[in-house]
Parts: structure tokens; C-alpha cells; sequence
């Protein structure tokens, strides 16, 4: 287990699309758990592998700093209502900005053993879910900012 280097905005491997995983070995639990370390010490609630420079369809979520979700090649099978809310990324230091979201998701996506499993979230965990799949397409929430956003 490692913190690993967080890659920064500007950095064309954040743009790229990150490819499916097809080996579930060691050496991506190690990704798993050192992305979790790292998240952790960043005091953040996601973290997606193109994130620490590997073009992998993997990302962890922890809203709550207890339940860790780990995403291998999530794919968002049903999303429904929608929610705006205040977001930040650990590559887009010192930015924030609001963003809409759907409210509610199911997720198809593997564990690290290659199982299948599902997801139902909602909510803030929703949120978390959209963030770090859009990085995994190449995306960042500051392309999504609605500008000039003010919370009633
Ligand atoms: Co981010």
C-alpha cells in the first residue's frame, strides 16, 4: 500500500479514455489499494486511475470515509431525476463549481476478482459515482460547470 502521485489538470492523460480491464491479478488490487491510500490522504471522495496516470477503467469512491466502493469497468446501465451540487477534483486544486447530476443510478461494473456486481446509488454517492466515470471517459467536472450557478 502507497500514495501514489496525483496527476493535475493540464496533463493530457486526464483527457484520454482509459481502457477495460481484462486482467484481474495482484497488480491490480495493488492499483486498488494504493488509489484508496491515496484518496484517503487527500481527504477526497473518489479517485479514478487516470487520476494517477494509469488509462485503466478503475476508480474507488468513499463518501463516508468507512464503505469504499471500488468501480472496475463501470458501465451506467439506468440513471433518473437530476441534482445540481457544489463538486471539486483532486486534479483541479483550489476549483469548485456546481455541476448537474442525475439523481439516482444502477451501475454495472466488476470487483477486483472480475465478478460482476451492481450498484444502486443515490444522492451525494450518485454524485461520486458520475465524477469519477466521467474521468474514466475523459472528463472533468469543470467541463460541466453551469456558470454563474447560485443555490437558493
Ligand atoms: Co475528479
Amino acid at each position: 500500500m502507497a500514495k501514489r502521485k496525483i496527476v493535475k489538470v493540464g496533463d493530457s492523460v486526464l483527457r484520454e479514455k482509459a481502457k477495460t480491464v481484462t486482467v484481474f491479478d495482484n497488480k491490480l488490487s495493488q492499483l486498488i489499494d494504493d488509489m484508496v491510500d491515496t484518496m484517503f490522504a487527500s481527504n477526497g471522495v473518489g479517485l479514478a486511475a487516470p487520476q494517477v496516470g494509469m488509462l485503466k477503467k478503475v476508480a474507488v469512491v468513499s463518501i463516508d470515509g468507512e464503505e469504499i466502493y471500488e468501480l472496475i469497468n463501470p458501465v451506467v446501465l439506468e440513471s433518473s431525476g437530476e441534482q445540481i451540487g457544489m463538486e471539486g477534483c483532486l486534479s483541479v486544486e483550489e476549483k469548485t463549481g456546481y455541476v448537474k447530476r442525475p439523481y439516482q443510478m444502477k451501475v454495472q461494473s466488476q470487483t477486483r476478482d472480475g465478478e460482476s456486481v451492481i450498484f444502486d446509488v443515490d444522492d451525494f454517492l450518485c454524485v461520486a459515482f458520475c465524477h469519477e466515470i466521467d474521468h474514466l471517459d475523459g472528463i472533468l467536472f469543470i467541463d460541466k460547470i453551469i456558470p454563474d450557478y447560485k443555490e437558493d
